[in-house]
């Protein structure tokens, strides 16, 4: 049987999903000049940051007009820099609807990036291809199963449980419940617990799929700064105090993207003050695990937290950078009560956890440390070699001295990530701007360099940081950008 073809079905036209004020796309494009003539200069920015996703596709662009007035330049000029989005296919102009955003279509020639640096994924550790042969002999018995389920296999969950209390935090498989990763984990807390225009407070920088959930849930975010120094607790402290959050979002544990981590008289204090102002604290400890050289490891969140304050304290963690990005297996630890409100919100955005997945987990988990510890190696070995390279290919930039994590939080000593990101993608290389960490166009001065990929390609991806860079002053020619990945 034909469908009669909806008026949707057959209008072309880009529908506008939203739209951004003059003043909200200024403070976006933060400095956005560069050598090249002005429109293009322009067009490069907002294709990069329609790229790295701080625009959305169907986002209806100001007026001309209102966008000259607000950035100080002629109508010429931002009309010849929409021109240039649209040739560039980035931009469909439509009379009565405005200009609105668009990502271009793939070229069938358009290849994959030479280094993706906007990504920081470890190689599947070592090991874990024999776990999957292993299980691949036990198909019969798994494909009896229903294969996918809301809360996880109890196995699982008891290893899972057992970590935490191994570490001090008494916990049963009732405090677990499998997710899709950590990405699920948090979408579906900030889903259940945030109400529209509650307030959240998040570091700046954070990781931004978390921001980006936190937000699309209604949360109002706010937040307090973190270095690769770490936390300004004082200010993070009164940060509470004074915007009274809702939800706390925070990773502690070789933060992404700084790689810092806090210490346990920070911990102390910022449960203490979520406590007094009854905010709940969402502590993500995906990143936890990545271990390179840290002297000890300071307490979990969980073993702080004393026992009749469980109730406002959500742990979320990951198998995706220790074990394989492929593998979507995290959890959340939580009060049995919140663990049964998480699970009956759940079916509206996923059915479950694949077992077969979960079984492929439960075996990393009963051989962890060992795995740990591989893991732990081949980012010794990353960090080790992006460190000397950026020393000695670009040592105007600050590079901080990690002790695990994914990524250096590199400082460029000038305002021009944005721009780096932009020559980068012309050359081969993915790579996101320090503004993507964050939710006020901050951050412009830095640059995250993931040390997860094979030793060749952070050589190839460091020579052409520093060809990307030196480009900067000279001459930067305009470009088309395609839709980046998440930032991993
Ligand atoms: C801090 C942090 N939290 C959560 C995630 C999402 O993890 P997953 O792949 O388990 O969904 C990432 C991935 O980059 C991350 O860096």
């Amino acid at each position: 049987m034909t469908s009669t073809p909806t008026r949707r079905q057959t209008t072309r036209r880009p529908l506008a999903r939203s739209h951004i004020g003059a003043r909200q796309l200024v403070a976006l494009l933060g400095e956005w000049e560069s050598a090249e003539p002005v429109y293009a200069a322009l067009a490069t920015r907002i294709r990069l940051l329609l790229a790295d996703g701080r625009l959305s596709t169907h986002t209806r662009l100001p007026a001309e007009r209102e966008l000259a007035d607000e950035l100080g330049r002629s109508r010429t000029t931002i009309v010849a820099a929409y021109r240039a989005l649209r040739d560039s296919g980035h931009l469909i102009s439509m009379r009565g609807s405005g200009s609105v955003l668009v990502l271009p279509r793939p070229r069938p020639s358009q290849s994959a990036p030479e280094v993706d640096f906007a990504r920081a994924v470890p190689a599947p550790v070592a090991g874990l291809d024999e776990i999957i042969h292993a299980l691949a002999g036990r198909a019969p018995e798994i494909l009896e199963r229903s294969g996918f389920d809301l809360v996880g296999q109890r196995r699982l969950r008891e290893l899972i449980a057992a970590r935490y209390t191994a570490r001090g935090a008494e916990t049963t498989p009732e405090h677990i419940m499998i997710t899709l990763g950590a990405q699920n984990a948090i979408a579906l807390t900030a889903r259940t617990l945030l109400r529209h225009g509650d307030r959240v407070l998040i570091e700046a920088p954070t990781y931004p799929h978390a921001y980006e959930a936190l937000g699309n849930a209604g949360g109002r975010l706010a937040s307090t700064p973190v270095t690769t120094m770490g936390w300004d607790i004082d200010h993070l402290v009164s940060a509470i105090e004074r915007v009274r959050p809702e939800l706390i979002y925070l990773i502690p544990d070789f933060h992404n993207p700084t790689s810092a981590s806090m210490t346990a008289e920070e911990r102390e204090r910022v449960i203490a003050s979520a406590r007094r102002n009854g905010a709940l604290l969402l502590i993500d400890e995906t990143t936890a695990d990545l271990d390179i050289d840290r002297l000890g490891r300071p307490p979990a969140f969980s073993s702080l937290t004393p026992a009749h304050a469980a109730g406002t304290l959500v742990s979320v963690g990951s198998l995706s950078k220790t074990i394989w990005g492929g593998l979507r297996v995290g959890w959340l630890r939580a009060e049995p009560a919140m663990i049964s409100r998480l699970i009956s919100r759940r079916p509206a955005d996923d059915l479950g956890t694949p077992v077969i997945e979960q079984l492929i987990a439960t075996e990393v988990l009963e051989r962890y440390d060992l795995l740990l510890g591989r893991r732990s190696e081949q980012l010794r070995a990353g960090r080790d070699l992006l460190v000397e390279l950026l020393h000695t290919q670009l040592p105007d930039w600050q590079i901080p001295d990690v002790k695990g994590g994914l990524s250096l939080w590199v400082e460029l000593g000038a305002p021009l990530s944005s721009a780096l990101a932009s020559a980068c993608q012309r050359r081969g290389v993915r790579i996101t701007a320090g503004p993507k960490f964050g939710i006020d166009g901050a951050h412009e001065r830095f640059i995250r360099v993931p040390f997860t990929a094979e030793a060749e390609r952070i050589e190839r991806g460091v020579a052409i940081l520093r060809e990307a860079w030196e480009s900067l002053d000279p001459m930067a020619t305009p470009g088309s950008q395609t839709h980046l990945p998440p930032v991993l």
